[in-house]
């Protein structure tokens, strides 16, 4: 059977970090003879830009479709005008809700060759391994209701609805127990429980879960301290069990420890393991075009999804060695360089994957 992948790459850097993933995706193809479905549709800004919404019809159709989605990244200054109901984000959240990818894994990791890169002493992320799991489809990001409304005075007021239910809060606990089981064991539950309702009930549910995952030690954590915590100590952590804005946020900053955010990977899976692969990072805007921005965060991203989605551990290992053994080499994109090394573009970086691939 094939695999069916659909290659949504975005704006910004996006379309050229993940032309960079599919030549090592096609390198694979070749290696380990792999019968590949490749598609492409738009999504984000460029999406908006040619159809009008930020997700159009044909690419959620094909979304639907496929085992799995590549994606580079959405968003940029050039649509901050753009209705909040139409703006690239958008698309790129209507996916995740729409296919139920609430199961979003970012692994942290510090590359030893990177270890100069991180914003922290070596000695406090020296063989950093921590893995976020960030519930995607629910809370803040998606709670209703939610809007701007003109209040009786004239002025204008925000508001947004914090809300999990039951079921997604032990949904996504069952997935961060049993990620815990087959690392380190260790479960760290992230929440604001001395002040918001919401996160007091999801303590209380995965506390009661935790029950049945007697091999794991669950601890909890306030989100603020768990920042804290993050900068102070990183290697404190295994896995990292949170909702979906504290996982934004907690995931940028534990990526700043590995020495850049161009270097971490992501999946987003729905309950049979479809999935979604995007690097965490954004679009950015500065240096979109330039032919500069790291590409390993995506190419990372394919392993993951051989991983989670395809089962073929060979395959992601394969890729992982990869980016080892360039980073062995001494090949480094701006984000990541360092005093002996030189800097190479984003296309050098993935024709060095694919070589060594080879
Ligand atoms: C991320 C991004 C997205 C999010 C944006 C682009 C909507 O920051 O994947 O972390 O907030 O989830
Ligand atoms: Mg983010």
């Amino acid at each position: 059977m094939s695999q069916k992948i659909l290659v949504l790459k975005g704006d910004g850097i996006g379309p050229e970090i993940v032309n960079e993933a599919i030549k090592v995706l096609t390198a694979v193809q070749h290696k380990f003879g792999l019968d590949i479905e490749l598609h492409e549709e738009l999504i984000g800004g460029a999406a908006f830009d040619a159809l009008g919404s930020p997700l159009p019809d044909a690419t959620m159709k094909k979304a639907t479709e496929v085992d799995a989605i590549i994606l580079g990244a959405v968003g940029g200054p050039k649509w901050s005008g753009v209705d909040g109901s139409l703006r690239p984000e958008k698309g790129l959240l209507g996916l995740r809700s729409g296919l139920d990818l609430f199961a979003n894994f970012r692994p942290a990791r510090l590359y030893p060759q990177l270890a100069e890169a991180s914003s922290l002493k070596p000695a406090l992320v020296s063989d950093l391994d921590i893995l976020i799991v960030r519930e995607l489809t629910g809370g803040i990001y998606f709670g209703e209701p939610r809007g701007i409304r003109t209040l009786d005075n004239g002025e204008r007021e925000g508001f947004n609805t914090y809300v999990y239910s039951e079921s997604e809060i032990s949904r996504i606990a069952h997935i961060a127990f049993q990620a815990a089981q087959k690392r380190g064991r260790r479960l760290c539950s992230v929440d604001k429980s001395n002040v918001l309702e919401v996160t007091v009930l999801w303590r209380e549910v995965v506390s009661d879960i935790a029950t049945q995952y007697p091999d794991v030690e669950l601890t909890h954590m306030y989100v603020d301290n768990a920042a804290m915590q993050l900068i102070r100590a990183p290697k404190q952590f295994d896995v990292i069990l949170t909702g979906n804005m504290f996982g934004d946020i907690l995931s940028d900053a534990a990526a700043m420890l590995t020495g850049s955010i161009g270097m971490l990977p992501s999946a987003s899976l729905n309950s049979d393991n479809k999935g979604m692969y995007e690097p965490i990072h954004g679009t950015a805007p500065d240096i979109a075009g330039k032919g500069i921005a790291n590409p390993l965060a995506t190419i990372l991203s394919v392993a993951m999804m051989y991983r989670y989605t395809f089962n073929r551990e060979d395959v992601a290992s394969a890729i992982e060695q990869a980016v080892n053994s360039v980073l062995d080499q001494g090949y480094r994109t701006a984000d990541i360089v360092g005093d002996a090394q030189k800097t190479v573009s984003t296309e050098e970086m993935g024709s060095a994957v694919v070589s060594s691939l080879q």
